[in-house]
């Protein structure tokens, strides 16, 4: 059995738990519960290999868990880990909605979670107590994915794993002065081209900032089209790593792509290295 049927398989042993979290699978495939269902245990099975790879002799690992919703996320990856891993695993999830935290603080209680905490905030603004491992973000909305991966490098995660969700904010920047403008003519050629050249300009701005990076499908895009995962592992300090490629980029389509806005001026002085705050 490979690594997704087993989270389904574990999953779906435990109905009760799936009916706490209101993910009602079973009915029609094409509804909103099992799409999300997919969506979940594709991402759960990414997370179980990077744990599977770098921290099965870890004792405790802490995961920041950016524009959660109602946390179905983090509350399957609780459940899986407890499963297949004797790692002690705490969870924060932020989000903006206090409705949706007020929520998740309730499902909590009913489920008994105790290692979980979620905060009504900002993701950029969110102070956790604990030293963040792994930051995850399943479909934050637009630039609320920008956030998430600032947030992440500001914090020096050693993971981020994100699966954007819609790229409005280049798209209504590829209307004119740049290289391909007679392919961004047309309306859904720019929808696709803006998918692509945002999740290329999060990769150089990742690989810049001092990760190694990797991009993966999920789900079959027949659950969503939005099934891309950027994957970044932070790389060793005491090496130097160029912003060229994302500058480059970032000029070739006048972006002004909002993952810097981030960053301040002293964070991003030299033009040419990496942002400081990585290798301070
Ligand atoms: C499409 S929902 C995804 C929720 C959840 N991750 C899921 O997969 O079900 C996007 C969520 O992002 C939250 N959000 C958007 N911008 C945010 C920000 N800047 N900081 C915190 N939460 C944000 C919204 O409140 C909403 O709950």
């Amino acid at each position: 059995m490979g690594k997704k049927e087993k989270i389904t398989a574990l999953l779906k042993a435990n109905i009760g738990f799936l009916n706490a979290l209101e993910l009602n699978i079973g009915q029609a495939s094409d509804c909103r519960e099992n799409k999300k269902f997919n969506e979940v245990v594709g991402f759960c099975e990414q997370v179980v290999t990077v744990i599977e790879t770098y921290y099965k002799e870890k004792k405790d690992l802490v995961f920041l868990d950016c524009s959660c919703g109602k946390s179905y996320l983090s509350f399957v990856l609780n459940y899986v880990l407890s499963k297949e891993f004797a790692i002690n695993t705490y969870f924060y999830g932020v989000d903006k909605n206090p409705v949706l935290i007020e929520k998740c603080k309730a499902v909590k209680d009913i489920l008994g979670f105790k290692n979980m905490c979620f905060i009504n905030n900002k993701i950029i603004d969110v102070k956790p107590e604990k030293v963040i491992d792994i930051v995850v973000a399943l479909h934050a909305c637009d630039i609320a994915t920008d956030e998430a991966i600032a947030k992440a490098i500001k914090i020096k995660a050693r993971h981020i794993l994100v699966v954007p969700c819609c790229e409005n904010n280049i798209r209504n920047r590829l209307k004119e002065g740049h290289p391909l403008m007679n392919i961004t003519d047309f309306g859904l050629l720019r929808y696709r081209f803006a998918n692509i050249l945002t999740e290329a300009l999060r990769a150089q701005f990742l690989t810049g900032a001092g990760y190694s990076v990797r991009l993966v499908e999920i789900v079959s895009p027949k659950y969503t089209p939005k099934n891309l995962m950027i994957i970044a592992k932070r790389r060793r300090k005491n090496r130097k790593y160029s912003m060229n490629k994302f500058r480059n980029l970032d000029k070739m389509f006048n972006t002004e792509f909002v993952l810097q806005s981030f960053f301040d001026d002293a964070q991003r002085s030299n033009q040419n290295e990496c942002y400081k705050v990585l290798c301070g």
